[in-house]
């Protein structure tokens, strides 16, 4: 028996990872993947209005910034939105906006997306048909979602002290994006995350949802 309890990484967990997080170059490599994945797979413009939740430093939308429309930059640690305001000021940007953001406990805001995109944080949220349906109620009609998460995995990619969810089933998470209200989800594999254990090396490959909400 143990009496150790698995944890779940808060915002404090983030907040003290900030300010390094932009020095990990495959944290880097892996929000350009993603961003030239959706850029492929969602007909960006300069009007759309768009949200990155779980944005952590911003590594997803800043490649993005310059395709789109206003963008904004949404995390539950208060470390994150700090180094993203930095970076804001420090590129001169005028279209994205930081803000603390937990939609399972925050009121909504108050407008309405052409696009979300979420990278790496569905893990970290209890409750998917939950967020899958604020994400929803969120978008525009026709409004596109993106998220990029791990496939589903044994746990090792945390540890069994972390209480995240392990990866996601792709045919799973797409019949409950359908059950939320969202229609044509298609998946591709646009990263993998090697990672070092006791019997060597393993990939965790990570995919890319993207979906619209009915109604366009
Ligand atoms: C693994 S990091 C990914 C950060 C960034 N998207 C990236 O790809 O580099 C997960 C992020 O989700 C945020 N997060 C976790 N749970 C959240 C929640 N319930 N609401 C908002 N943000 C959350 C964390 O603070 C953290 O910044």
């Amino acid at each position: 028996m143990t009496d150790t309890q698995p944890t779940k990484f808060d915002a404090a967990h983030f907040d003290s990872k900030a300010r390094q997080w932009d020095e990990n170059p495959l944290f880097q490599a892996r929000g350009q993947k993603i961003a030239q994945a959706i850029r492929q797979a969602v007909p960006l413009h300069k009007h759309m209005n768009a949200l990155d939740y779980g944005c952590g430093t911003g590594l997803l939308s800043f490649p993005l910034k310059d395709e789109l429309g206003a963008i904004l930059l949404a995390d539950s640690s208060s470390g994150m939105l700090e180094v993203v305001a930095e970076k804001i000021v420090a590129q001169g940007v005028t279209r994205m906006t930081p803000v603390k953001l937990d939609l399972l406990t925050d009121p909504p805001p108050a407008q309405r997306f052409d696009l979300i995109v979420t990278a790496m944080t569905l893990h970290h949220v209890p409750d998917t048909d939950h967020i899958l349906r604020i994400f929803h109620d969120l978008l525009q009609p026709g409004g596109y979602l993106c998220i990029a998460d791990l496939d589903q995995e044994d746990g090792s990619f945390h540890g069994p002290e972390v209480d995240v969810h392990h990866g996601f089933d792709q045919a799973d998470l797409g019949r409950r994006a359908a059950q939320a209200g969202f229609a044509d989800a298609q998946f591709q594999t646009v990263f993998s995350i090697a990672k070092e254990n006791e019997n060597g090396t393993r990939d965790y490959p990570v995919f890319l949802m993207t979906a619209r909400r009915a109604g366009a």
